[in-house]
């Protein structure tokens, strides 16, 4: 049974900043900001969104009503979600008007648990194979105002339709995946930013892919010319070329000028909105998806998923017939170029009313025009409107 992705939803804030602009506010260089770590723009995220709104808007434009009937499992994979009990996929499945004789479950495991969630996925569909899993990974990324990580936030959601007979791409059979206790990246209870020890994460990070890449061909025997192309977890982009630069340098390829250009499609997305934590792989997948006019069925796609702390995956997926069908390329691209620049002082304000613990407040949503909104927390309940 051919079982993988049926349909991708995107979505980010309606805001963005430049990063050339962040960089000289910041006494940086733009070009470090730029081409040292590959960023062009940053979504700044309005207190208004929070993980529960940016998966809902991300899902509500993929979903028809017959995947509302057959959608029995909804995850939330996110890092930044809104209580420390309650999954957010029960307020997202409910402000997405789905069935209630369904399980809902939030996972978390840094920027992998998307990945988990899949395969989580993966697993229940062989034993339902007329039903449909929703997983969406949504986070909003934070290290602080003026710190070193400053540059590689971000935020947004990519929303993941799971099922049998897919339209865009089916996972291949083998995988491979390593877990290693390090202090890379981690937020300890009570801090709403991220802590972090950036040059060793970009390390591991390289590391785990080696790793799980070798082990992946030890399951196969396929050879790096036998893809079509990669797509990375992107906490900024550089890191992902970074990767690929790293396969290409540890094994021979008749193909490497075409992988760094398809690389360069596969960062296209994540460039304009910076770090999504675990649903940047997803966005890159996308990007990959929508922007190369190369992809054929038939193809396979490498996918290298990587969660500080740290645990990385690398699998495959193969494309299906006819998948561009099945895309929202305008949209998505719609999205991205319709979107409002901000100044940095309107970032830094949002930043700072970012809605991180459950104190009451009413916020302003006129400025916001998501279909879903946060609208405040009223009696340490968060309060979503849908319009
Ligand atoms: P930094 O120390 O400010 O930057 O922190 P740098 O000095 O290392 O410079 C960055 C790059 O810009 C370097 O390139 C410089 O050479 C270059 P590299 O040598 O690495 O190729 N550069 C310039 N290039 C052109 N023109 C210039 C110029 N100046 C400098 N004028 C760091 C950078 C990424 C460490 C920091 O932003 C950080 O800590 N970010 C957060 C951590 C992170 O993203 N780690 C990635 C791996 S871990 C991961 O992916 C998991 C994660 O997503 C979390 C999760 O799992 O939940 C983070």
């Amino acid at each position: 049974m051919k079982i993988g992705i049926d349909k991708l939803g995107f979505y980010t804030s309606e805001f963005y900043i430049d990063m050339a602009k962040l960089a000289q506010a910041r006494g940086e260089d733009p070009n470090k900001y730029l081409i040292g770590l590959g960023q062009e723009k940053m979504a700044a995220i309005p207190p208004t969104q929070d993980t529960v709104t940016l998966a809902a808007n991300a899902a509500a434009g993929v979903l028809d009503d017959s995947d509302r009937e057959q959608i029995s499992f909804v995850i939330l994979a996110t890092e930044s979600g809104i209580d420390n009990s309650k999954a957010g996929a029960i307020y997202v499945a409910d402000l997405l008007g789905l069935r209630k004789n369904i399980r809902t479950l939030e996972v978390k495991q840094a920027c992998y648990s998307a990945t988990a969630a899949l395969q989580l996925a993966r697993g229940y569909i062989s034993l339902h194979p007329t039903e449909k899993v929703l997983v969406i990974a949504s986070d909003i990324a934070r290290y602080g105002l003026q710190t070193k990580g400053e540059p590689t936030q971000g935020g947004g959601a990519v929303a993941i339709l799971m099922s049998a007979e897919p339209r865009l791409v089916a996972f291949d059979a083998d995988s491979a995946f390593y877990s290693e206790n390090v202090m890379d990246f981690w937020r300890p209870l009570g801090n709403d930013t991220a802590l972090v020890d950036g040059h060793y994460s970009t390390n591991i990070y390289l590391d785990l892919l080696n790793k799980t890449f070798q082990d992946y061909q030890a399951q196969n025997g396929y050879q790096i010319d036998d893809f079509a192309g990669f797509a990375f977890h992107l906490p900024f982009t550089k890191q992902g070329k970074k990767g690929m630069q790293a396969l290409l340098a540890a094994h021979a390829s008749q193909k490497a000028e075409y992988f760094m250009e398809m690389f360069e499609v596969s960062r296209q997305y994540n460039k304009q909105v910076g770090n999504l934590y675990t649903g940047s792989l997803y966005l890159s997948l996308l990007s990959l998806l929508e922007n190369s006019s190369q992809l054929q069925a038939g193809d396979r796609l490498g996918l290298y998923s990587y969660g500080s702390g740290a645990v990385g995956e690398f699998y495959s997926v193969t494309v299906q017939p006819g998948f561009r069908k099945w895309l929202q390329k305008q949209e998505h691209q719609q999205l991205l170029n319709h979107r409002q620049e901000v100044t940095i002082t309107t970032y830094e304000k949002m930043f700072t009313e970012a809605v991180v613990d459950g104190t009451d407040r009413k916020l302003d949503t006129t400025a916001d025009h998501a279909r879903f909104v946060l609208a405040g927390v009223k009696d340490h309940k968060r309060v979503y409107l849908s319009r």
